[in-house]
């Protein structure tokens, strides 16, 4: 029974994993997104499911395909995903936030296709829900992952987030690093929480850097210190 306990650590708990770009329409044949190939947030979806935890996947725009074994909500916008996550809030007991969220959506949403002219053209962005922020204030039980990419001050970055967010743990990586970030099959990520750096993950398979996460979250969860 213990070996089981210790190869299922998160069985019982129920894990929703973001995973992939929101999509903003500008009008029927166009839109802004984010680059994230939606490769990281499948496999810690994965690496939850094999940790034991009853998993489900709230996907936006990726270029791979979701695990199928594993039941997934598809959606569109950022509201689209605020509202996805905020449906299964009550239930979620840890809430893994890999999706590239955009910070801005068009105005207005054209409902025909916009024509060009020889003017030049500005579209006026408002801003998005902040999604990880907005369920950080509403945190009863539930456990934060943040994820966060940067090209510069990682450090000050990731723990100005996970504090703005009251994110659990943020994971942060340097998208110019060697071997990491948007569809590359490895990443090299920093691991925060509160009181600072916890884990230092050298370049790897995103499975496994996937695995190393969760079973970070995984300990914490069971109260031990990792
Ligand atoms: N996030 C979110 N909703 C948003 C923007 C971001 O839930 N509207 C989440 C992301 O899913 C990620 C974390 O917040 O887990 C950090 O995203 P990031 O874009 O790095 O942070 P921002 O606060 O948007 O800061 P900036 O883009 O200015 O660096
Ligand atoms: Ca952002």
């Amino acid at each position: 029974r213990q070996a089981k306990l210790a190869e299922r650590p998160l069985a019982g708990k129920r894990i929703v994993v973001t995973a992939g770009g929101t999509v903003e329409r500008i009008d029927p044949v166009r839109f802004i997104s984010n680059d994230s190939s939606g490769k990281m947030g499948f496999a810690i979806a994965k690496a939850a499911q094999r940790l034991g935890a009853e998993v489900m996947i709230v996907a936006g725009s990726t270029q791979v395909s979701p695990p199928p074994e594993i039941p997934v909500t598809t959606v569109t916008s950022a509201q689209e995903m605020y509202e996805a996550l905020t449906a299964v809030w009550e239930e979620t007991d840890i809430l893994v936030k890999a999706a590239a969220v955009a910070d801005y959506r068009p105005k207005e949403t054209a409902r025909h296709k916009i024509k060009k002219s020889d003017e030049a053209f500005v579209l006026e962005l408002v801003k998005n829900i902040d999604i990880l922020e907005s369920l950080g204030k509403q945190k009863t039980h539930q456990f934060l992952i943040g994820f966060a990419a940067e090209t510069d001050e990682l450090e000050k970055h990731a723990m100005d987030k996970l504090k703005r967010k009251n994110c659990d743990l943020l994971v942060a990586n340097d998208v110019t690093a060697e071997g990491a970030g948007f569809g590359s099959d490895t990443n090299v990520v920093n691991i925060y929480d509160a009181s600072g750096l916890v884990q230092s993950i050298p370049r790897m398979a995103k499975e496994e850097v996937a695995l190393r996460i969760m079973e970070l979250a995984a300990a914490r969860l069971a109260g031990s210190r990792q």
